[in-house]
Parts: C-alpha cells; structure tokens; sequence
C-alpha cells in the first residue's frame, strides 16, 4: 500500500465519488440548521431534510468531506488513539437514488483498489438480518462468509439521535495485526480495541425514528456514509494512533516544542499534548464558523475545550498564554481546503487570546482556593481531599482532575478519585436529561409531522400585507383540532401567508385572521419544523375551522417599523467594518419595531468619536434614498459578489441576496423598505461589551429615532432654563459645578474635623486609667470611620499607653473603631479583642490587629453600654498577660 498523505485522501475519496456522479459540496458549517443538535456530528446532518422528504434535494448524490464536532467524550480525548472532538467525516450520500447493490461494491473498490489497502484485513460488519447486505457482500464482492459477521443494533443500526432519520448499517474493518490486539481471548470482529479497526460505515437510511420511538418507513431509500478522515490515514500511514498521522503531526511536535517535551518520554505528557493539538483545531474552526464564548449552548463547548486545553499546557509547565503559537499550524494544515479559516484569522486570534488570558486569571484564583483549602485541611490533620471539593474546582473554575492531583500531591495531600469520578457522572447524568428535553421541545412531533403532510408555508409578505389563504392546521395546547372559538388561544397554520415567522432576528409579524365566521388576532408568528409558518393568537369572535378560507393581514404599521429597523441593521452593519475595520462580524441581531440590537466582534469599547462616525455615514445613506436590490441567486455566486453572509447558509441553495447599491450586499431573508431614505432617521442609543470581544449597539431608526431626538431636544431645553446660556458650555458648566461641590464637600469635612478636634481635650481629660493605660472612650454621631481615627490619632499622639475606644452611631447602626499604642500593647491590650467582645453588646461582631480594629453593630441604643464595657475587657486583658 502506498503512504500517503491525509490531503490526498481527503481528495482522492471526493474525486472517486465525483466519478460516480456525485455533486462534491464545500463543508458545511459546524453550526447545524437542525435545532435539536448543537454541533455537526456527521456528514449526514446537512441533508437530514433531504433523507426525511421534507425538502426537495438538487442533486440526488452528493459527496463531503464534513468539518464535525462530537462532544459526548470530551473527557476521553487524548487518552485514546482516535477520540477527537474535531475531526472530518468522508461521506457519499444518496438521496433516494443509489443503493446497496451499488454502494457495498464501491467502497470496496474505493479501499482495496484505490486506497490499496489489502483485502485479505478487510471485514464487514452487517445488521442481525440485513440479508440484503449479506448478499452483495458476499456474491458482488466476493467477501467470504466467515468474514461477513452478523452484529445486533448497538453496532449496526445507525442514527443520528434519538428521533430522525436512521437505519441498518454496515461497518468496514480492518485488520490492523496482532501487535494492535487488547490481547483477550475473545478479541474478535467487533472488539472495541484498535486491532480490528472500523473505517467506514455504511448507513442504509431507511426509517425516520419519531418520537414514540417507532420506525417509519422513509418516502425513499437513502445512503449515507461516514469515514474518519483521520483514522483512515493513520491505517495508510500505518502509525499506532491519528495523533501521529500528517494530519496532527506537526500539531504534536509543535505543543511539545512550546512545552519543552518529547512525544513518548512520558504518557502524561502525550496526553497533554494530543488534547492540546485536537482542541486547538476544534477552537479555530469553531470561531471561524461564528462561534464565541458563552457560558451556555455551542459557546460553552468552545470555552471548556480552551480551558481544557489551557489546563493540560499548565500540567506540562506552560503557564503564559500559548494557543495563539499553535495557530499558524493549524492554518497550514488546514487552510486549504478550509478557506474560512484564513477569512476570519484576525477574529479566531482576538478571540483565543482574550479568552485565554481571561482563563489564567481565573486559574490564579482557582490555584490559591485549592491550596489554601488543601492547607487548612493538613492543619486539621487531614491527609485527603475530598472528590467533591475537587469536583467543585473542576466545576467552577476548569480545573481538571490532573491537576488538582498534583497540586495536591506536592503537599502530600491524597484526592478521592472515586468520589470525583461518581460527580462527574452524575453531572453527566443531568446535562443527559436536559439534553432529551430540547430534543422533545423542539422537535414536537406534532409540527414534524404537520410539516411532513403540509410541506412548507408559502411567504408571501415581501410585497403584500394582505392575503387569501386557507386554513390547513389548527392547534391548542399541543393537539392538532378541527375548530377553534371565541376565546381560545390557538395556533394557525395556513397554506400561504404574508406573515413573517420570526427568524434571522427579526421578530414575527402581528395581525388578524378574518375567516368567514370568526376572527382571530395573532400576536407573535414563529417558524415550527423549520419549514412552518405558525401564527399564535387568540379567537376574539367566533368561530375559525380547518378548510376556512382566511383573509390573513399584518398590522402594517408595525411592519413598517421592522423594515426600517431591519435596513437600517444592514447600513449598521456596513458602517461599523468602514469604521472600525474589516473584523467586525455579525454575532446576533434582533430586529424589532421599536429598536434594533446588533452585536459584533470587536476587541475595544468603541468610542464616542466612532459611534458618531457610523451615525453619520448611516444617515448619509438614508439621505442617499437608494432604491434596495433583491436578488436571488446561489450563494457561491452571492460570495463572489462580496456579499456578507452569516455561517449557517447552506451551499448550493438558493439565497436571497440585500443589495444597497454603492454600499452594502447582504445575504438576508428578512423584510426591508424599498429605498433607504424611507427610514428617515438612524440614532445609536446604547454601546456596550456583553461578552469577550463582542459588543452590543442598541439604536433606533424611523419615527423611534424621531422620538428619541425630541427627548433628547425637551432634556436640553429643561437644561437651558436651570443652566442658562448656549448648551455648548453645558459641560463645562457642570464640571465647574461638581467641582464646587467636591471643593465644598472637602471644606465641610474639614470643618467637621475641626469640631470634633475641639473635643479631643475633654475626652483626654475624662479619661479613665486602667493599670497604668489611658483609656478614652467617646461617642460620635453621624460621622465616618475615617474621621474617628482622625481624632484617635490625636489623642494618641497626647498620651501613652493608651487605648481610644469610639463608636460613631447614625439611626440604623453603630460602628465601633478602637486604636492602641505600642506601650498599650506590650501591657496586653488588644484592639482587636476590645471591639470583639463589646460590639457584641450592640448586636454585632468584627475585629482586628492589636494597634488597630474596628466592628459594626445593629443596635445604636446600646452604643454607650458597650462604650461602659470596654474598662472590664482591659482589665481582664491586661491581668490575664
Ligand atoms: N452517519 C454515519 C456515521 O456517522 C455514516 O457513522
């Protein structure tokens, strides 16, 4: 067999499959449309419409090499030879077309003849009665039967969660040798360990899994199929794992470069340095497909996989930032064909590197937890941590369990792995079940199957406001009805609707339904199964069926005002990469009638002075009054022309493309105004960070904006009447005034000392002597801690050895401040413990150094009695010395 490199694989396989007519599209992006996954876990996901029949494929056979992140081992990764969290799936996919008559032969052409592998390591695995497999295995192949090895549905039925398209499947393995074998007697075809090593597995998509869990026939039958890229060059590359493949190698080597470690020396050491080279593949392409940091969802994975990554380099003696050195590898690994990669370095290495700086900070703070909790417990005489403290570290601050371990194996302090482990796997157990909660709330089966009979919603509200259409679905609480009446709160399908359901941040349309004998007001339109328009509302007079024909009209007003807001996002968003630089990207917007919010990655606040930049060039456009282009068109086509486009638009598709001639092109689904000077007006309200390096403008536009101006003008004009004078020298005149203020607030306090200084005599002479101490005790009201140790100091400075015991009381509470000299000390006095023991007569507690010391206390009345007490606390202090 010929060596050879992972990017010729990758290219031989697309190229194999391009003979057999099979369409090659780019990756898809990480980011799934299926809202019931978080990540691209396989080549199949972008084509789950097509195998379902909800949508109409372009093509009927289509080849990938599919960008996919599989999180449900995280913990595993790097521990293993082929656990990763990134990594490319080859896959070939058949939408009702090809079969197993022609793939099985395929792919064992593809293996033996193209890739070279030898046939006499190859198996194929086949479902428990797939008879159908069996016989083009054996008969077209001429696989021997005791190679062909019948497994049940853990190993051969494939699908892609719990509800959705699956089927039988058969797996490809190959053979690696003995020398790879886990060495137990029953090591055999469909052992998990690496001697018989599965490559490629062939999905006979038949069924779509609902939720009751029964199997549905599929309109067609499908093929998709899924092989590692990376494990497929580890066998042609014959190294023991993919970490040492073409594809990683240089990724090694570097993190062990940066680290100051040899790949072999130390099994924990290859262990940090294969989970740093895989997360940090994971981390680029992520944020290259608009992923940031979050605390929850996609961003969340993003951060733990940085973390992790940071962590593993801290237990190799990395503790400066380092992510950022391994990039370049990356880029020149993958870069081509992964082209978004280079698109969006500036965005990948300003996130990495804030987020990464962010994390050492929280590391510091983690490490001086678990050290002084480690100490605290030896002190005890404690010899072991609990797993639950170290659960906890790993928990809130990241730490994982290595390190925790070593930290506390540096002061001979053991940790209860099991226990730690038993955590950990009821934590699994929770984000286990609230994934099956998301699956059921968003994949309801109801609007799947609606969707699968009724097709998709026609949108017809580009250009009406108004439409005729039938009623075709009626919904209350979750069941499909035939009728509704006055006073139910329904939701509504209709065949065709001008109705825009909410989606790419605009907000859903407002409106009525006018049926021949009853109304109904919808106050929100949201999109169901992806692909219906379900109008939520209430029956306000009597009665609306299935059948009806409806006259459908959206509140046009508010309508008016989402399109202005929503051209205006665009113009936005244009200005601010003419402003602050081609960096900038979209992260999220909400459209709505009364403002628009748009959050973008940039790495500053942005400044005044480009705040009104962006709002200049916003509202010259908008006087510019061009008229908007749309377009449809494919969206390599829409690239080509520069169009700015989100990250989850699918090649090949048709997309619709916003053009504001001279000025902007967007790829954007949503309603617009015709000509941009319809928007009237743009003001910016509010900038602000909500997140590393994303930040949010909130701004209104139209008659908002307007309104904005005017409250703006009447805060002016009260101004004027208070200040006087032209509203230029409004600033200046209020900085003057609080300057006055801060200079009368000084005078004030300084009188006050004064005051109260003139009490320092009457206190000296009052005060009390205590074996040999001077003891001053007075009583303040309405002052600060600062001005009683004001006068302490100078009573302190008329006597010795003294004790000065204030309390300064206001309405609510009373604070105690006591202050000793040196001589005071050494006799035995103690600040500290005075205040402790007769705050505690006032409700309270605190305490202190011997020299200095205050407390609070609740109960102001019992100031004087604490103040009576502090001669007894002396003298016990002084004759317990
Ligand atoms: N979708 C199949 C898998 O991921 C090919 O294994």
């Amino acid at each position: 067999m010929q060596w050879r490199k992972g990017r010729d694989l990758r290219e031989l396989f697309l190229a194999y499959f391009e003979e057999k007519n099979s369409v090659r599209y780019p990756s898809f992006s990480l980011i799934p449309e299926d809202p019931t996954i978080l990540f691209t876990i396989a080549g199949m996901v972008p084509f789950k419409p097509f195998f379902l029949g909800i949508r109409r494929p372009e093509v009927l056979r289509a080849t990938t090499s599919q960008k996919c992140i599989r999180t449900n081992d995280i913990d595993n990764v790097g521990r293993t030879a082929r656990h990763h969290t990134f990594f490319e799936m080859l896959g070939n996919f058949s939408f009702g077309d090809y079969f197993k008559k022609e793939i099985i032969p395929w792919s064992w052409e593809f293996l033996t003849e193209r890739v070279g592998l030898d046939p006499n390591r190859l198996y194929a695995t086949i479902y428990l009665d797939d008879d159908e497999a069996f016989h083009f295995w054996h008969t077209s192949v001429g696989l021997s039967k005791d190679r062909i090895v019948r497994l049940g549905e853990d190993d051969n039925f494939w699908a892609v969660g719990p509800v959705g398209p699956c089927g039988p499947c058969s797996e490809i393995i190959y053979d690696q040798g003995p020398e790879f074998s886990c060495g137990r007697p029953d090591c055999a075809v469909g052992c998990s360990c690496d001697r018989y090593l599965e490559i490629w597995n062939l999905v006979f998509m038949q069924f779509n899994r609902n939720e009751a869990g029964e199997l549905i026939p599929l309109p067609k039958q499908n093929i998709d199929t899924g092989m590692g890229l990376e494990r497929l060059s580890s066998v042609v590359q014959r190294v023991k794992s993919d970490f040492e493949t073409d594809l990683f190698k240089p990724l090694i080597d570097k993190a062990c470069a940066i680290s100051g470690t040899s790949y072999g020396a130390t099994p924990r050491g290859d262990l940090a340095v294969r989970v740093i080279s895989d997360h940090v593949r994971a981390l680029a392409f992520m944020i290259a497909d608009g992923i940031l940091p979050a605390n929850e969802g996609r961003g969340y994975v993003l951060r733990r996989l940085l973390r992790r990554a940071v962590r593993f380099g801290r237990l190799l003696g990395v503790d400066r930032p380092f992510l950022l050195d391994l990039l370049p590898t990356v880029m020149e690994l993958m870069a081509d064909p992964y082209g978004e990669l280079l698109a969006n370095r500036a965005t990948i290495e300003s996130v990495i590197s804030l987020e990464e700086q962010k994390f050492g900070r929280t590391l510091e703070q983690g490490s001086i937890l678990l050290e002084t909790e480690v100490r605290s417990r030896k002190a005890r005489g404690e010899t072991a941590l609990p797993g639950g403290v170290a659960f906890e570290l790993y928990d809130t601050y990241g730490f994982p369990f290595e390190l925790t371990q070593e930290i506390c194996s540096e002061q001979g302090v053991s940790v209860d792995e099991g226990e730690f482990r038993e955590e950990m796997r009821k934590q699994k157990e929770r984000a286990r079940a609230a994934s099956k909660q998301l699956a059921s709330t968003l994949s309801g089966t109801l609007y799947t199957e609606l969707s699968e009979t009724l097709g998709s919603t026609v949108f017809d509200g580009y250009d009406r406001t108004e439409a005729t259409s039938e009623v075709k679905a009626l919904v209350i609480e979750g069941a499909a009805v035939t009728s509704v009446e006055e006073g139910d709160v329904v939701e509504v399908v209709l065949a065709r609707t001008p109705f825009y359901g909410e989606r790419g941040g605009q907000v859903g349309d407002r409106g009525v339904l006018e049926g021949p004998s009853g109304r109904i007001v919808v106050e929100d339109t949201v999109i169901a199964a992806g692909t219906l328009t379900v109008h939520r509302g209430r029956v306000v007079s009597g009665t609306v069926s299935v059948g009806d024909s409806v006259t459908a009209r959206i509140d046009v007003e508010r309508r008016t005002a989402i399109r202005r807001h929503h051209t205006a996002t665009h113009l936005l968003h244009e200005a601010l990469i003419r402003v602050l630089g081609e960096h900038v990207r979209q992260a999220g917007s909400l459209v709505s009638p009364e403002l628009l919010r748009f959050d973008f990655t940039h790495f500053a606040p942005v400044t005044l002075r480009e705040l009104e930049r962006v709002e200049r060039i916003v509202n010259a456009q908008i006087l510019e009054n061009e008229d908007l282009r749309v377009a449809h068109t494919t969206l390599d086509e829409a690239k080509k022309q520069g169009a700015k486009a989100l990250f989850d638009e699918k090649y090949g598709e048709e997309v619709r493309v916003i053009s504001i001639p001279g000025f902007s092109t967007e790829l954007c689904g949503g309603v617009h105004v015709d000509a941009t000077g319809d928007i009237g007006f743009f003001k910016i309200l509010r900038e602000e960070g909500i997140g590393a390096g994303v930040r949010r403008i909130t701004a209104v536009a139209g008659m908002p904006a307007v309104e904005q101006a005017l409250d703006t003008a009447r805060v002016v004009s009260e101004l004027e009447l208070r200040l006087g004078g032209d509203p230029d020298q409004f600033v200046a005149k209020v900085e003057a005034l609080q300057d006055e203020v801060k200079h009368l607030q000084k005078a004030l306090a300084e009188e006050r000392l004064r005051v109260h200084l003139a009490r320092v005599e009457s206190l000296v002479a009052a005060r009390r002597d205590v074996a040999g101490i001077s003891v001053v005790t007075g009583l303040f009201r309405n002052v600060d801690d600062q001005l009683l140790r004001s006068v302490g100091d100078r009573i302190k400075a008329a006597l010795s050895p003294v004790l000065v015991v204030f309390a300064g009381v206001t309405e609510e509470k009373v604070l105690f401040v006591a202050m000793a000299d040196d001589a005071a000390v050494q006799k035995g006095v103690h600040a500290g413990n005075v205040v402790r023991d007769i705050s505690r007569i006032a409700g309270g507690g605190g305490g202190g150094r011997a020299q200095t010391a205050q407390a609070g206390g609740k109960d102001p009345a019992k100031a004087e009695e604490a103040l009576a007490a502090v001669q007894a606390v002396v003298e016990k202090l002084v004759s317990g010395k």
